[in-house]
């Protein structure tokens, strides 16, 4: 496992830091490479939990850690790659076509996703021998 995905997948916000605090925000089509139709975020989630666990046929999706931090496993049906996030200016971007996997949830995290697509069922792969098939085809 390694994290030499494309430099591409790396999102970088900018950071408004003063006395009062910090202010980060986000653009579609600016900060990250999708106009922005859908936000969800997951929070209460029991540290041991496990989420994901599916690939998206279009969806196209950037994901960051607002608070506290857990693991993000990429995998293109080849490699996999291992992402920890804990910076809420620093995203990972995640392509279509990528089976992704979140453990490792700290207390109180919130994981906030931005996504370019509304929510679609039909667009998922849930089972991960279904998703290797669409990339070996
Ligand atoms: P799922 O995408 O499997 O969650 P995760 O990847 O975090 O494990 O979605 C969990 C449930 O929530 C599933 O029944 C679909 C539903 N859901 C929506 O209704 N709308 C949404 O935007 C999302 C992301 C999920």
């Amino acid at each position: 496992m390694n994290d030499g995905l494309s430099s591409n997948s790396y999102i970088d916000l900018p950071c408004i830091h003063d006395s009062r605090g910090d202010l980060t925000f986000v653009e579609g089509c600016n900060h990250i490479p999708f106009e922005i139709k859908r936000v969800y975020y997951l929070y209460n989630v029991p540290v041991n939990s496990q989420r994901g666990g599916h690939a998206h046929k279009n969806l196209q999706q950037v994901i960051f850690a607002l608070s506290g931090s857990f693991r993000l496993i990429l995998d293109d049906g080849k490699s996999k790659f291992e992402f920890w996030l804990r910076d809420p200016t620093k995203g990972i971007y995640i392509n279509k076509m990528m089976w992704r996997e979140l453990d490792c949830f700290s207390q109180s995290a919130v994981c906030m996703v931005l996504a370019s697509r509304p929510y679609e069922e039909d667009d998922y792969f849930r089972k991960y021998e279904d998703f290797l098939s669409e990339i070996n085809l």
